[in-house]
């Protein structure tokens, strides 16, 4: 059998549609935004030209408005749904409506500092695109500096246990019939059940319906809920796009007062009943009481200090392969159910980058090695069983053998 650096390689190559990726052939047939980041990331190990011109594609989807969408439609292909007709996007390309965690600047960051003299020019187009995206962040997702989604999908954390009050609380009506396509290519017990699918619809109709007003949405939805993921990603994403100016010779004190802000919001996410960071619906002012995955970004966003220490200590200690995407701990935990309990190989780099940086160097190098042994144990899937590492979604999956080949390897 090929080594698995050959493998990885070759899943970008399959995967590889001619200047974007997909995640996977079949499930996933088109471009997705933070998957399309990290198989930049793939790329830049043996070809730093076809790294930025994924990330240039994905740009090439930005609407008007500054929103960078979380799905360009560049071709059609029936074997995913909802395709762009039930999205109705208003962009410049076929898109879907909402966008996905920002991760793209702290990755420009480093495809640049990997050759800068290559590099410049592309800086150079792609700044005042990432200040547009995160300035429309600040203008239709923000809540006092804590930063919200309008869809569970905008965070890609799609089913996880953070959205069941919130749901709950939705009667998803007028949706038309509908086919899901998803559970035609992954074991249903592994996927977000029809109820959260309605739900999703719903909130999709919503969205399309008003021509993706972003005010309307943001007064009328029904599902307003300020996340880690975006919170942390977007002040990360900040820190970096401000070094990028410096390193233009262009200042931007617009960016200054975004980090100080997210830094403050941040704190609205923090939920001293169970003493970690969690999602708050804005519309009821409850916290969601999940410690998830992305509860550990707080390290890549430079806050928090160690406040989640003891939890990932705890979490880590109690499953054979982490981060779970849900504490084992929380009665909602279902080890192969998407987000609601399986490990994501690309949150842990994330994780691991913020360990390193705030001094646990060791944690952060036995994330690593325990993600590798996870890709060894169940190959290139698109997340893994905490218990025992075997594969579950997607198969040959780009975003995971990207972090193998940028990080776990
Ligand atoms: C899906 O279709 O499952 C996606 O996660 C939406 O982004």
């Amino acid at each position: 059998m090929p080594d698995l650096d050959t493998r990885a390689r070759a899943i970008l190559a399959r995967n590889d549609r001619g200047g974007y990726t997909v995640p996977t052939a079949g499930l996933y047939p088109y471009q997705w935004n933070w998957d399309s980041v990290f198989a930049a990331m793939g790329f830049a190990e043996h070809d730093l030209p076809r790294a930025w011109a994924e990330i240039e594609t994905l740009f090439s989807g930005q609407w008007a408005n500054g929103m960078v969408p979380h799905i360009l439609f560049h071709k059609v292909d029936p074997s995913y749904f909802p395709g762009p007709d039930v999205w109705g996007g208003t962009g410049p390309l076929p898109s879907s409506g909402i966008s996905q965690p920002p991760i793209a600047a702290t990755f420009i960051r480093a495809l640049y500092e990997r050759d800068r003299p290559a590099g410049e020019a592309h800086v150079r187009a792609l700044v005042p695109k990432l200040c547009d995206w995160h300035r429309w962040f600040f203008d239709w997702r923000g809540e006092d500096g804590a930063i919200c989604v309008s869809h569970p999908w905008e965070t890609g954390r799609d089913n996880t246990p953070d959205w069941d009050a919130p749901f709950a609380a939705i009667q998803p009506e007028g949706i038309d019939d509908y086919a899901r396509r998803d559970t035609s290519h992954v074991a249903e017990d592994e996927r977000p059940r029809s109820y959260d699918y309605d739900r999703y619809l719903y909130l999709v109709k919503i969205g399309r319906e008003s021509r993706w007003d972003e005010a309307h949405i943001k007064s009328a939805s029904p599902f307003r809920v300020a996340d880690p993921t975006m919170t942390f990603t977007l002040l990360r994403a900040n820190r970096d796009l401000l070094a990028l100016c410096q390193a233009m010779g262009e200042p931007n004190c617009e960016i200054e007062s975004w980090i100080t802000a997210l830094a403050a919001g941040s704190e609205h996410l923090w939920n001293p009943d169970i003493g970690s960071y969690d999602c708050l619906d804005i519309r009821t002012g409850r916290h969601s009481g999940v410690i998830s995955n992305a509860s550990h970004l707080a390290w890549y966003a430079g806050v928090g200090g160690d406040r989640m220490l003891g939890h990932y200590d705890r979490i880590m200690g109690a499953v054979r392969f982490g981060m779970p995407s849900t504490d084992p701990g929380h009665h909602a935990y279902e080890p192969r159910r998407y987000w609601r309990g399986p490990v994501w190989a690309m949150m842990n780099w994330l994780i691991a980058i913020g360990l390193a940086e705030a001094g646990h160097a060791a944690r952060a190098e036995a994330l690593r090695r325990n993600t590798a042994d996870v890709i060894a144990t169940g190959g290139f899937a698109e997340y893994f069983d905490p218990r025992d590492g075997s594969p579950a979604g997607g198969r040959d999956f780009t975003w995971t053998a990207a972090t193998w080949l940028a990080w776990a390897s």
